[in-house]
């Protein structure tokens, strides 16, 4: 419990030396991490015997329950119903609000400026996020506003997941108080542009998409109460992870020139000076290696967890009913048995043909199964479309001095990363 608690990136990573699957001690409680992809993939496919459980019973008392939380027939009906959001004909349709959006937001850089890109790609994924799904709906102080109350949720569902005694939630605390404020505020928002749509006609965006979303056979429909789960899910879900990610290329391309100017090449070869969209993804293949090296090397979501249904077996052992099992893509990213050199950036290892020699299930940054990120396409469409807008004009170099120390929170956090800006 102290090493996972006090450096636990390093401990995870170190973890799979002991076996394909390795039994902690957590205080009382005996907990497994699954440590072989194999054996990740055992537990993520087979939803009847491995269910969602244990931190995701505290989170549900937060979201909702709503998708991320959800398990058995539940799940399988509001991920039928929630699908045609990501559909990627949807997708496509929001590529021009993204890059529209990174293009406003680079505008007003100036040459030779030091920013911290983790705060500006947080900024900017959350005008997307509201863009995505509320249309013009929301003006740039809500959305600031919205983005300062989601930090503090996110980071009190983390705090609250984790804590062993409930009892300290409870306590009026400022921290306890502010997260309060943050989730009524957070809700209110999303409420009022379920109420304004409802009365004002329909739009072409994801929250249209929600409410008018039907069960292909039953013909049931989301309530507003769980529509505004859905998308306050979203959010939590959604815009940190990318945000992140996007901050982690930012920083990597920014440290190894080399590559930085591959990218360059690629997208002033494929776009040569306007926008990017959805069909030009498939033709930047250098960005998407970087875009996957970076979700290899810093996994937003670097750990999860599942709880046994039954008695199970799992590799050589019979786990008892309702024991913790933990996957964690970080331990699978950083193990030098699947990954060689595991903490070089190298974004030619995506190259197909090195690509194909990856062992399967070792790379997992958005899960497997059923519960896999509903969100992946979107995300990465988003996270190249960014990269390939920033990329056509800026070059961001790190602050003398910058050292990237990833912070394992509710998300796995890039922390402060000052850059300054040259122009291309
Ligand atoms: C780089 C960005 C992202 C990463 C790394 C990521 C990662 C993940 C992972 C690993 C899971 C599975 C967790 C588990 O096994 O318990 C997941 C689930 C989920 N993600 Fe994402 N995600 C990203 C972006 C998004 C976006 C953009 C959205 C929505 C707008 C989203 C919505 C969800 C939801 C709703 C689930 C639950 C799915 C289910 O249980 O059926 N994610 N994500």
């Amino acid at each position: 419990m102290p090493a996972l608690w006090r450096r636990p990136l390093e401990f995870l990573a170190s973890l799979p030396a002991h076996g394909d699957l390795v039994e902690l001690r957590l205080g009382p409680t005996r907990a497994y991490l699954a440590a072989h992809p194999e054996l990740v993939r055992n537990v993520l496919l087979d939803t009847r015997a491995f269910e969602k459980g244990g931190v995701f019973d505290k989170a549900r008392q937060l979201l909702g329950n709503s998708l991320s939380v959800s398990r058995g027939e539940e799940h399988r009906f509001q991920r039928r119903l929630l699908q045609p959001a990501f559909h990627p004909t949807k997708i496509a349709a929001y590529t021009t609000a993204v890059a529209d959006d990174t293009r406003a937001v680079t505008d007003t850089w100036r040459a030779g400026q030091t920013l911290d890109v983790s705060d500006v790609m947080h900024a900017l994924l959350m005008r997307i996020a509201a863009r995505t799904l509320f249309s013009a709906g929301l003006d740039d102080a809500t959305i600031e506003e919205a983005r300062q109350c989601l930090r503090t949720v996110s980071h009190g569902i983390y705090r609250r997941t984790v804590a062993p005694l409930g009892i300290l939630e409870k306590l009026p605390t400022p921290g306890n108080r502010a997260y309060d404020r943050a989730n009524a505020r957070l809700r209110r928002i999303v409420a009022e542009m379920i109420d304004r749509r409802r009365s004002g006609g329909d739009a072409d965006d994801m929250l249209s998409t929600l409410l008018r979303a039907e069960h292909p056979e039953t013909g049931e429909r989301l309530d507003e109460g769980q529509v505004l789960d859905q998308v306050v899910t979203f959010l939590v879900a959604g815009s940190e992870t990318t945000a992140s990610t996007l901050a982690f290329v930012f920083h990597l391309m920014g440290t190894l020139p080399e590559v930085e100017a591959r990218v360059h090449a690629e997208v002033d070869g494929v776009l040569a000076g306007r926008a990017p969209a959805y069909d030009d993804l498939p033709l930047l293949p250098c960005t998407r290696n970087v875009i996957t090296e970076a979700l290899r090397l810093h996994p937003p979501s670097w750990m999860a967890m599942r709880v046994t249904a039954r008695d199970v077996e799992l590799g050589p052992r019979t786990l008892p009913a309702r024991t913790m099992v933990l996957y964690s893509a970080y331990a699978l990213h950083h193990n030098p048995e699947l990954f060689p050199d595991p903490e070089t950036f190298d974004p030619d290892r995506w190259t197909p043909e090195r690509a194909a020699r990856v062992p399967r299930g070792a790379l997992l940054p958005f899960g497997a199964g059923s519960h896999k990120c509903i969100g992946d396409v979107l995300a990465l469409t988003e996270t190249a479309l960014v990269v390939a807008t920033v990329a056509a004009r800026w070059r961001l170099r790190p602050a003398p001095g910058t050292r990237l120390r990833p912070q394992p929170k509710a998300t796995l956090e890039p922390g402060p990363l000052p850059m300054v800006l040259e122009r291309r």
